[in-house]
């Protein structure tokens, strides 16, 4: 009973407060896209008794300032003031009529544009209650353009492993303002950088930073542009152009005398593909046996010790040149040391077996013994949850975690420790033979030597 009272009072004090029951009903806030149509509406409750209207005015409040849109008057018409002629009309014909009803003066505005977003306060002028009047915010969105472009079709990995931008993200002139996302696998960094234009709306624009290297190239990358709650994505795949990776393969530290066919390759990766790849031996010419496939070197005829030395093998693309050596030492006898790699390999592969067996019975085991303590001691507290087991091990360490150029293939390979083979990247400068001048292309001294492992030529 209270509230009804409470209700009833709060009525009457509005109704007092608002004259006689008069009032302008419309919207708190509307909004609409720029070009899109949007209605603000406006109707007068003419509670009884019913009051005269003599005057209905629309007008545009912005920055404290107020500017006629439109004016219905029984007498006198509809009058639509520039610059809302064109865009702007009462929504009911009965607002234009000789006598008109004014008590719906709802007006639709086409072809919404930024300079519209402000407040609109409707207005009703009444004999004898005075004026009425209320107020609608109207928002006004503009859609932004979004695209993704790669700086350059193409990237080139340089020697100095410079930072470059790989491609940038821009949603232009967005109201409001949206926001960029990346989502990548590659390891770079995103700029990001906003913009406010005159007419109200933000251009908001994403570069996406990476060193490009060998590692980056084929590696997809996308822009997640949210606008309000619209999702849109893009992506490309980058190319990045890298100088030949090389290896020689083929030596397996097992060149005897007389052993028949031996060939050494070189092996290179690179962006774009190796066009030419030069062999030499180093502190010599090459053995007269040998010929030359593309990028294998055929040994003819039986081994001996002249084709002992340090090969080079030089490949060149669009990019750079690397260089791969090997150094080729001749045996007198077979290497008689031991079961061959194979072997070696599943006698390893059962003593770990082994070993992971052995340490997991003595988990177990100990987990065991563990548990049966704990239920001796504590019999009052055996109501421990299940979740209370050992954690899992920690997940094993990724390939693509390892610094630098290790390769699935090296990783790999490494398990072959009878056949370790030494190469190396030499700066040509320092190969008295050779005065070319490509050694700009190549890496400093720091990094001149890195150990790989090399297989037997199993591709
Ligand atoms: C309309 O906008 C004005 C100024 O921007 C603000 O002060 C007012 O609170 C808004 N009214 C409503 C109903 O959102
Ligand atoms: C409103 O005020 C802002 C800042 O005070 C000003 O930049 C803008 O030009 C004003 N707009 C109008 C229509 O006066
Ligand atoms: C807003 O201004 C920007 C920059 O001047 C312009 O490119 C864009 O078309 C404008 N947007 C609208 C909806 O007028
Ligand atoms: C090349 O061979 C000469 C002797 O034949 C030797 O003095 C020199 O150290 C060798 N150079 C290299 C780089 O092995
Ligand atoms: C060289 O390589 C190309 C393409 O891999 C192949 O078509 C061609 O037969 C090779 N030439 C020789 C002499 O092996
Ligand atoms: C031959 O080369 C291998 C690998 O480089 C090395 O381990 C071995 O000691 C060399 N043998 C001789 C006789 O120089």
């Amino acid at each position: 009973m209270a509230v009804y009272v409470g209700i009833w009072a709060l009525l009457l004090a509005l109704n007092i407060q608002a004259g006689s029951g008069q009032m302008v009903q419309m919207d708190t806030s509307k909004s609409g896209f720029v070009g899109s149509q949007v209605e603000l509406r406006c109707v007068f409750s003419n509670s009884n008794p019913p009051v005269k209207i003599s005057q209905v005015t629309w007008q545009k409040l912005l920055n404290g300032t107020k500017q006629n849109v439109a004016i219905a008057n029984p007498a006198l018409g509809v009058s639509v003031l520039p610059p809302f002629k064109e865009r702007v009309s009462f929504k009911h014909a009965a607002v234009r009529h000789r006598t008109p009803s004014l008590e719906d003066t709802t007006i639709v505005f086409s072809n919404l544009q930024l300079s519209d977003e402000a407040a609109y306060i409707c207005e009703y002028t009444t004999f004898p209650a005075g004026n009425r009047e209320n107020m609608v915010n109207l928002t006004v969105y503009a859609r932004p353009m979004t695209r993704m472009t790669l700086t350059t079709p193409t990237i080139v990995a340089r020697a100095q492993k410079r930072k470059m931008t790989v491609a940038t993200c821009v949603s232009a002139n967005g109201k409001p303002p949206s926001v960029i996302k990346w989502d990548t696998r590659l390891k770079g960094e995103a700029t990001y950088q906003e913009t406010r234009n005159q007419n109200g709306t933000v251009t908001v624009r994403s570069n996406y930073v990476v060193i490009p290297s060998r590692e980056t190239h084929k590696q997809k990358l996308t822009c997640i542009v949210t606008y309000r709650n619209e999702k849109i994505t893009d992506s490309v795949v980058l190319n990045v152009q890298y100088e030949p990776e090389v290896q020689i393969e083929g030596f397996d530290g097992n060149w005897y005398l007389n052993r028949q066919n031996v060939q050494l390759t070189c092996r290179a990766d690179a962006n774009p593909p190796v066009t030419i790849y030069q062999w030499k031996l180093l502190n010599g010419s090459l053995p007269s046996n040998v010929e030359i496939k593309n990028n294998t070197l055929f040994f003819k005829g039986p081994v001996t010790y002249d084709l002992a030395g340090t090969y080079v093998c030089d490949a060149t693309n669009g990019i750079g040149t690397r260089t791969g050596i090997v150094d080729v030492n001749i045996t007198e006898k077979p290497m008689a040391q031991g079961p061959p790699g194979g072997v070696i390999g599943i006698l390893g592969g059962v003593v770990a077996i082994g070993l992971i067996i052995g340490v997991a019975v003595t988990v177990v085991m100990v987990h065991r013994r563990q548990q049966k303590t704990r239920t001796e001691t504590d019999n009052d507290l055996t109501d421990l949850p299940p979740a209370h087991k050992p954690a899992p091990p920690p997940p094993k360490k990724k390939n693509s975690d390892m610094k630098g150029h290790l390769t699935s293939d090296d990783i790999q390979n490494s398990g072959h420790k009878d056949c370790d083979v030494q190469y190396a990247e030499l700066d040509t400068a320092a190969l008295a033979s050779s005065p070319s001048p490509r050694s700009s292309a190549h890496t400093g001294p720091g990094d001149l030597v890195e150990y790989a492992t090399i297989q037997p030529s199993s591709h």
